[in-house]
């Protein structure tokens, strides 16, 4: 996340591979969406870089993440993750998970992301 005026958008090459991957930036946050409402109990959602070249989301418990080998879940550079333990967002939002997910997608740091995916890409 980053303060107002400094979060930046998708890069064209981002959002390219982000068209590519899911279709659209609404596909790919919707799949993203969809895996922190399926992650029960703690855990974090992500959008991760694959071997070959394409993004995916992935979703994965407690402290784990997708640079790990895990089984069934998918593996990749992260890009981007939000953690979706209660702890991040109970004191605000209560059980309303779905809720913080909305709020947050707009402070998230493009500029940060689009760094990420230059240097992994
Ligand atoms: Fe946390």
């Amino acid at each position: 996340m980053a303060p107002a005026g400094q979060r930046g958008s998708a890069s064209r090459e981002l959002l390219n591979t982000i068209n590519r991957s899911f279709g659209s930036m609404e596909a790919m946050q919707s799949e993203f969406n969809q895996a922190t409402a399926d992650r029960f109990g703690s855990g974090w959602a992500w959008l991760i870089l694959k071997a070959d070249g394409s993004l995916a989301i992935s979703s994965t418990p407690n402290q784990d993440n997708p640079l790990i080998d895990l089984p069934g879940i998918e593996r990749g550079m992260p890009l981007l993750g939000l953690d979706v333990w209660e702890h991040a967002y109970y004191l605000n939002y209560q059980n309303r998970r779905p809720d913080y997910i909305k709020d947050w997608w707009p402070l998230l740091n493009w500029k940060e992301v689009n760094r990420r995916y230059a240097e992994a890409g």
